[in-house]
């Protein structure tokens, strides 16, 4: 059996869903692949569990538990470079680092991770979508992953990969990317005001704990800029039409206070939706690209089609160019976003051991 010493940074819940998922998928991981993930170290945004020899099954159930009730995971943690002399001293190397934040700034952390020779997997879009200049050493890089930056478990980004790989040229991209407008949307469809569409959807923990995250469309641009870079454009934010659900005149109010003002929002909606139905469209929140650029924001779709349906991301190609590649299936979700995490460390291990 081969040992891959794993550090995972975040533990919320993706991680915990990891976590779970690790636990669960021991043996089959065992048995397929010949593999066993130590996970030596897991760390939050201000604390640490180490243990060089892996965390155990229990350990990893405990760390869930204190995650829950809000506790810290153990001793505060050291700094970056410390974590990867810690590592190096216990001759931990060759192993996988795993980003599972939502964090900023962590690109010191996966360019050390590459250059001490370990995997780095990221659900985190965010070292994804910063300057091209900065960031394309990461897309094609050999050692990372990122399946699970775009539609969670469904393998979106190994198929454009396989796309281009195989020289067929990719013409555009386009989907609804996001499970929380994709949810307010089809609500609007039965005629439900948009204030009570996100209502519902922040109660049913759709949302972000302050939706304006998700109004704001920049999780689904940094989607849709991740799948144009990889489709071998070089795109910067600037090249991304970004429409916010939510005025900008919203953002100092609190969450409380947005979700009342929200009401003043209905009317506009509700005319948009109308209009649409008159053309017998949808009203759905899609992310296009292509060589000239992107787009992210509602647009009418024709009722039945299949980006109307809301489950699918396409790719028009060469090869694929009067009927597109599409890829569907639910994609949002921990657990979804957790096993293609998990894939991509299975991925990593079998060509690292
Ligand atoms: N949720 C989904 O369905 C979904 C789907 C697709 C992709 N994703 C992506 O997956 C990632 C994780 O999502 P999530 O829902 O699990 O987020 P989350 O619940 O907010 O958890 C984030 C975790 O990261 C930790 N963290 C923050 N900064 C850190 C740092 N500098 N170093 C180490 N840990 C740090 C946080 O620590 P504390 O616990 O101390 O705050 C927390 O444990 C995000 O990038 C998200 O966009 C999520």
């Amino acid at each position: 059996m081969n040992h891959m010493p794993v550090v995972i940074f975040g533990a919320g819940g993706v991680g915990q869903a990891l976590f779970r998922q690790l636990v669960m998928t021991r043996e089959v991981v065992a048995s397929r692949n010949r593999c066993h993930f130590d996970i030596v170290a897991v760390l939050d945004s201000s604390s640490w569990v180490w243990q060089p020899a892996g965390l155990s099954d229990e350990q990893l159930d405990q760390i869930i538990k204190q995650k829950e009730t809000g506790q810290s995971l153990g001793s505060d943690r050291p700094e970056i470079q410390k974590i990867f002399d810690i590592l190096s001293e216990a001759g931990l190397v060759g192993g996988l680092l795993v980003d599972v934040t939502a964090a900023d700034g962590m690109e010191p952390v996966i360019d050390q991770a590459l250059e001490s020779q370990h995997g780095v997997v990221l659900a985190n879009k965010k070292p994804l979508t910063g300057p091209w200049e900065h960031t394309r050493r990461y897309y094609n890089h050999p050692c990372l992953r990122y399946e699970s930056t775009v539609g969670g478990g469904q393998p979106v980004i190994s198929t454009l990969r396989y796309l281009r790989d195989t020289g067929d040229p990719v013409i555009n991209i386009e989907g609804q990317l996001s499970g929380t407008l994709g949810y307010i949307c089809s609500q609007l469809d039965r005629e439900t005001p948009f204030s009570e569409a996100l209502a519902a959807a922040r109660a049913r923990g759709f949302t972000e704990p302050d939706p304006r995250e998700d109004l704001g469309g920049r999780d689904v641009m940094r989607k849709i800029m991740i799948l144009g870079r990889l489709a071998g454009w070089p795109l910067e934010e600037a090249d991304i039409e970004v429409e916010s659900l939510y005025h900008p005149a919203l953002s100092h109010l609190s969450v409380s206070e947005f979700m009342n003002a929200s009401v003043a929002m209905d009317p506009s909606l509700a005319d948009r939706v109308r209009s649409a139905k008159e053309e017998v469209q949808v009203l759905r929140y899609v992310a296009q690209v292509d060589d000239n650029g992107g787009s992210v924001g509602l647009t009418g779709i024709p009722k039945g089609s299949p980006l109307a349906d809301l489950k699918y991301i396409s790719f028009r190609t060469g090869r694929y160019k009067d009927e597109p590649m599409m890829i569907g299936g639910k994609g949002a979700g921990v657990e979804m976003t957790a096993a293609g995490v998990l894939g991509d460390m299975i991925g990593l291990s079998r060509e690292m051991l």
